[in-house]
């Protein structure tokens, strides 16, 4: 097998992180960093509040510092996000003028997507669109500021503007809970197949739909949905891509040992199903060290010990779903 190391840089399809300006300082992380992942993931530096803090005051400074670094390792990286419910800036949820806030959206895609035109390989367009649960909900869409201004048009605004401003990166619907067993599952896929046909119909570009993957460690991954839905995509001629993969561990009981192999388990089915329907163009974890995660922060563990969601431990040691990733990556 390919070892987990710097030698797996470069093989088949292209394995990313996200990471944050914070982590910057551990050298021993940025070293990791740079000899695993062939592309980079700005985790935050990308979102409204922090590029357009003020209106039409642009603070690039955090994210280009990261595409920086990207650029002079050799690596690719993507961005996230124009069109999500949260991170944006105080000023934008206080238009209620729904013609002005429009053009507040249009202006904001076009000075980021132009700024980093050639730097990234794709765009989160929209983030988290479809409605949590939609069979509690009213509509397919979830409730949101833009939403409830807009109305569902943000969708088609916000990728129409995208498509103007980058004319090749290539443009990505993204959400979460894509990837389980269950009626609420099989709707969300079923938006999200409905939303892209709404797009192509209307001739606006989408090219691809963005899996966050955060696994839940006990909860069942529907293998043959999750192909079947990378086949309808490719039907389509739209590609999928794992975008934000971890593992979040609270429901396993026992040590590092249990938890590893429960993550195995999870990320071994997600893999089977995202790469049964068709070739994902990237798979990205959400981090890279247990060293720096989120989870710890929103899920934490009710025993108390450290959460374990990434491919490699606190102390930077891969864990064995780690290598079978990157096998798996490697030979597609
Ligand atoms: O950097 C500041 C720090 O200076 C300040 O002292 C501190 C006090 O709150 O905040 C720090 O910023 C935080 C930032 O993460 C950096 O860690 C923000 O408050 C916090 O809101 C922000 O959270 C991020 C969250 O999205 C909201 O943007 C998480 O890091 C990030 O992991 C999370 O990512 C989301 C995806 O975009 C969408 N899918 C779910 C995923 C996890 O929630």
């Amino acid at each position: 097998g390919i070892p987990a190391t710097a030698s797996a840089r470069g093989t088949g399809i292209p394995f990313g992180a996200a990471i944050q300006n914070e982590y910057f300082d551990d050298l021993g992380y940025r070293q990791l960093f740079t000899g695993e992942c062939d592309l980079v993931m700005p985790m935050n530096e990308l979102k409204f509040a922090l590029v357009q803090p003020e209106r039409g005051q642009f603070d690039f400074s955090r994210a280009d510092r990261l595409l920086a670094f990207a650029d002079a390792n050799g690596q690719s990286a993507r961005g996230t996000t124009f069109v999500w419910w949260s991170t944006n800036p105080p000023w934008l949820e206080a238009i209620e003028d729904p013609l002005d806030l429009e053009r507040a959206l249009v202006e904001h895609i076009e000075r980021v997507a132009d700024h980093c035109k050639g730097r990234l390989t794709s765009w989160d367009v929209v983030n988290e669109v479809v409605a949590h649960d939609p069979q509690e909900h009213r509509g397919p869409l979830r409730d949101t500021f833009w939403l409830r201004r807009l109305g569902p048009r943000h969708i088609p605004v916000a990728f129409q503007a995208a498509a103007r401003a980058d004319p090749t990166a290539r443009l990505v619907l993204n959400d979460y809970d894509l990837e389980f067993r269950g009626p609420r599952f099989d709707q969300r896929r079923a938006i999200v197949l409905s939303i892209v046909r709404q797009l192509q119909k209307a001739d606006i570009r989408i090219d691809a739909v963005g899996i966050q993957g955060h696994l839940y460690a006990h909860q069942e991954i529907d293998v043959e949905a999750l192909a079947r839905f990378g086949a309808d995509l490719k039907a389509l001629g739209v590609g999928l891509l794992a975008t934000e993969l971890d593992v979040i561990d609270f429901q396993v009981r026992g040590g590092p040992a249990e938890i590893d192999a429960a993550a195995s388990r999870v990320v071994g089915d997600f893999l089977d199903g995202l790469m049964g329907g068709q070739r994902p163009e990237t798979v990205i974890t959400w981090g890279l060290t247990d060293r720096y995660n989120w989870v710890e922060d929103v899920m934490p563990r009710s025993d108390g010990a450290p959460c374990r969601p990434l491919p490699f431990d606190a102390d930077l040691r891969p864990k064995d779903w780690y290598g079978m990733l990157r096998r798996r990556l490697s030979q597609a």
